[in-house]
């Protein structure tokens, strides 16, 4: 048989809600047009992320039960630890409550002010907390422009690494890091060559070399896919490749661990890892639960395992490409090739008549929830201003929660906002806070 389908069947369902055109208007109008400020319930099909967005599965359900509740020395926390270390190999497992958490630890620690981190792209809480501390977030993508069709347009520049390092020095970049998947580049993967390319440089530097790992299945299937020398290995073994080229990782456990919440700090650094150790107790919690509850640290143990089943990552990447061949057959205009966990819509070709000042990706994002009641978010000049290299839409796909007909409903609606592509206006800034203004920033039509 051709067909992929999901393979898992649906126990326990939540009803959506519709609503009708004209409370959708009130509610932009509400909204100040930011849909991060919408309530979720308003929403049909909420693209807006894949993070904390999965269904959990029978498996994590009955682990949750498992929790162990204690405040230090946890069973939970060896479950995961020891989950973690055969998967990663790194020898210090440190809990998060998530991603970030992670992020906020590792910078405050190795980043001072001056301080410069390169990676393939930086997303917009990894750039944040690096600013945070006075240091300088560098992207440094492959240059690629959103149609080619490269297998690893999430690679690093490697060149224009080496020329950073001889520019900066050393000793003023704490470490280098790799986004698997290049979530802001358009969810594409980066290669096995490519990371160990980076390796390469980073010993000869002596510069430590970090993974953003927040969806290294999805990453590890591409180069199954695409990169020949891997096409029998499991999709763990490639995983484990990947990391054993790292000395450490941050990691959202809300994507590539299905969990609702969770992160880790990963680290061979026995010296850094007290130090992380100790702020995290300060803000997080104890080593042995970092702000999560037991169950939370189940939840993720299983959910990394249940990750990478083939069956699981094949539907998962066959079902982000069907809904970015039927859209990008029809004319709209996608980053190419189709991602992992998201298709991006370059809005910026898709509608030449609104200038970037004037927010193309926000204006889509928009009109898909008018018309539709689709919440995506916008990934160009209102989330990185200066530092966009393209006006995006991102359409991101919650993991095991979707069906194909629920894709399907997508494609129309994208069709028919692109029949009316010219009528659609730009939008003002009206209000915006200093740090990650996407969040909450409030616009008018123009
Ligand atoms: N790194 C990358 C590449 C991410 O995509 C995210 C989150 C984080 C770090 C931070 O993780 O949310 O657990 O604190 N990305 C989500 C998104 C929010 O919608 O892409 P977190």
């Amino acid at each position: 048989m051709k067909t992929i389908i999901e393979p898992f069947r649906i126990k326990s369902v939540e009803p959506l809600r519709r609503t009708t055109p004209e409370e959708r208007e009130r509610l932009l109008e509400q909204a100040g047009y930011n849909l991060f400020l919408l309530r979720a319930r308003d929403i049909l099909l909420d693209l807006l992320t894949d993070s904390g967005t999965s269904a959990m599965s029978t498996e994590q359900w009955a682990a949750l039960m498992r929790g162990d509740e204690s405040y230090a020395g946890s069973d939970s926390f060896y479950r995961l630890k020891e989950t973690v270390q055969d998967l990663t190999g790194f020898r210090h497992i440190i809990p998060a409550h998530q991603g970030r958490a992670a992020e906020r630890i590792l910078f405050a620690i190795t980043c001072h002010p001056g301080a410069i981190v390169p990676n393939n792209s930086h997303f917009d809480t990894t750039r944040a907390n690096i600013e945070y501390r006075g240091a300088k977030a560098v992207d440094l993508p492959i240059a690629a422009d959103t149609q080619s069709r490269l297998p690893f347009k999430g690679n690093l520049d490697i060149e224009a690494l080496e020329r950073l390092i001889e520019s900066e020095g050393a000793l003023n970049i704490p470490l280098i890091m790799i986004t698997v998947t290049n979530n802001s580049g358009g969810g594409q993967p980066v290669s096995m060559a490519n990371i160990a390319q980076v390796r390469e440089i980073a010993s000869r530097h002596g510069i430590p070399l970090y993974l953003d790992a927040c969806r290294f299945a999805e990453n590890a299937w591409f180069i199954k896919q695409r990169e020949s020398e891997y096409k029998d290995w499991t999709p763990k073994q490639i995983a484990q490749k990947m990391f054993s080229l790292a000395d450490g990782c941050t990691f959202s456990a809300k994507k590539d661990a299905f969990a609702n919440i969770g992160g880790l700090l990963c680290t061979n650094d026995d010296r850094l890892a007290e130090q992380e150790k100790d702020l995290l107790t300060l803000t997080e919690g104890f080593p042995t639960y970092g702000g999560l509850a037991g169950r939370d640290l189940d939840a993720m143990a299983v959910g990394l395992e249940e990750v990478l089943q083939p069956d699981y990552l094949e539907y998962r990447i066959a079902s982000t490409a069907y809904l970015g061949r039927h859209i990008a057959d029809h004319g709209v205009p996608i980053v190419e090739p189709p991602g992992g966990h998201a298709i991006y819509i370059d809005a910026g070709r898709m509608l030449p008549h609104i200038p970037r000042h004037q927010f193309p990706g926000q204006s889509l994002a928009v009109e898909l929830y008018r018309h539709a009641s689709i919440r995506s978010v916008e990934i160009g000049s209102v989330m990185f201003g200066e530092n966009a290299r393209h006006e995006l839409l991102r359409l991101a796909i919650p993991r095991r929660v979707y069906t194909q007909s629920h894709i399907d409903y997508l494609v129309e609606a994208i069709l028919e906002v692109n029949e009316r592509r010219d009528g659609l206006r730009g939008f003002e800034i009206v209000s915006e806070p200093k740090y990650l203004r996407h969040f909450k920033a409030t616009f008018r039509p123009v």
